[in-house]
């Protein structure tokens, strides 16, 4: 086996995978389908873990060159996520266990940029353009940005119930992504350990607070209509911006209970609303303590966060981040905070723009990081991801068959 293997390797033959004997399987092996209308990923229950790795596309990755890219590594991502060895895997055993992986591809501004020049589709075909969102961000007050954590022209975002799997995938991608891209970045998150607690239980925040309970629910309309993209190539796709915010550990530890309670507007011990006793109940924005004072702050995060125009909404799936710290440190942590929405512009910015006029939180929190990315539908059987961005005639600009 070992030596068929290697050959394998050596020649990268297009030959079937390895095999390997597969382990009795245990309950979270449990595997999420790749192929479909939307990548899997997003609407999917966030894993317990995720790498995110940014890409710069080599200067001749051209779209002829981008287009075998985005088939290759498809191809990778169908078989790993259903617990198979990629072509020429050279540690088959690693795969087996697939707990839930998903590999989602994003879109930077320069790739689709590469990707839609070439011949016109033809006028049957309809126009074929970048969305306007697909750009930078502004730049907002509160920003610290380094170039090490932001931009980037491909996104892998790898998530698993097990690192293993995650650090195998990531290493089969990568060795079929290098002769197109080279790693501008990786971003390491975690939530607790799969099976620590029970299914469906609303992360935490290395604050401590409970972190994403009000968030629009996957299977509903209300999640379809802010997440996914409607119509042109990216129907049935999305956006995804990726902040990584520092969080200081230090500062927060010298603030009582109540004023880390405060800062955002709900209680640490199970995420309440300062106005209620259960996470979920409905916070009572007109309630105001014996002095008079609105018992959720105006400067809270979570009246901050929260607009008026229910269209300014996002899908959060964040994660924690904790890298080693750097000299007198005792901590590097803070929030991969990962949002999808189906329109950067209209949901993305303007909450973004009121949180950086006023919200508590700034204190302690610090953006380092920041990128975009389009993320295309998903694809059948067969397909690759992206598939609709190159120009091809008839195809272009049209709904998904
Ligand atoms: C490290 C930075 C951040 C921390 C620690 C943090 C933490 C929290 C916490 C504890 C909540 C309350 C529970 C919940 O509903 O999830 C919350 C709510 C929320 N946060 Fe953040 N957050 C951060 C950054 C951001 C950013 C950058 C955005 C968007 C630009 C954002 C958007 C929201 C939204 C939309 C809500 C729900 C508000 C509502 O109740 O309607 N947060 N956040």
């Amino acid at each position: 086996m070992a030596a068929a293997v290697g050959a394998d390797v050596l020649t990268r033959t297009a030959g079937p995978a390895p095999t390997a004997v597969a382990p009795e399987p245990l309950a979270g092996a449990g595997t999420v389908p790749f192929h479909g209308e939307h990548q899997s990923g997003i609407a999917t229950a966030p894993q317990a873990h995720t790498t995110l790795v940014g890409l710069d596309l080599h200067a001749a990755t051209d779209r002829d060159a981008l287009r075998r890219m985005m088939r290759l590594l498809s191809d990778d991502a169908a078989r790993l996520t259903q617990g198979a060895a990629a072509l020429a895997d050279s540690e088959p055993e690693l795969a087996l266990i697939p707990a839930n992986l998903t590999v989602t591809f994003g879109f930077g501004p320069e790739l689709v940029r590469r990707a839609l020049a070439g011949p016109a589709a033809g006028p049957a075909a309809g126009p074929v353009s970048a969305p306007t969102w697909l750009r930078a961000l502004p730049p907002f007050t509160v920003d610290r940005l380094e170039d090490a954590w932001s931009g980037g022209d491909l996104l892998l975002q790898i998530a698993a119930d097990d690192p293993m799997t995650v650090a195998h995938a990531q290493r089969m991608l990568l060795k079929d992504v290098r002769s197109f891209a080279a790693v501008r970045w990786t971003q390491r998150g975690f939530r607790r350990a799969h099976g620590s607690e029970a299914a469906g239980t609303t992360m935490r925040n290395l604050f401590g607070q409970v972190d994403g309970t009000v968030n629009p629910v996957p299977g509903t309309p209300d999640f379809d209509d802010l997440v996914w993209v409607r119509d042109g190539w990216l129907a049935g796709g999305t956006s995804l911006v990726l902040r990584r915010i520092r969080m200081d550990l230090d500062k927060w530890d010298r603030l009582d209970r109540s004023g880390r309670e405060q800062a955002v507007g709900r209680n640490l011990s199970n995420g309440a609303p300062l106005t209620g006793t259960a996470e979920h109940d409905e916070p009572d924005f007109g309630a105001t303590t014996a002095v008079g004072f609105p018992v959720i702050a105006e400067f809270s995060h979570l009246r901050r966060a929260r607009s008026p125009h229910t269209g300014e909404r996002i899908y959060r799936r964040g994660y924690n981040y904790d890298d080693a710290p750097a000299g007198a440190e005792v901590s590097s942590s803070g929030l991969l905070f990962i949002s999808y929405q189906a329109d950067v512009d209209a949901q993305f910015v303007p909450l973004q723009r009121r949180l950086d006029e006023l919200d508590l939180l700034n204190e302690w929190t610090t953006p380092v990081g920041s990128a975009v990315f389009a993320i295309p539908p998903g694809c059948p059987e067969g397909g690759y991801v992206g598939r609709r961005s190159w120009t091809e005639p008839g195809s272009a600009g049209r709904r998904p068959p």
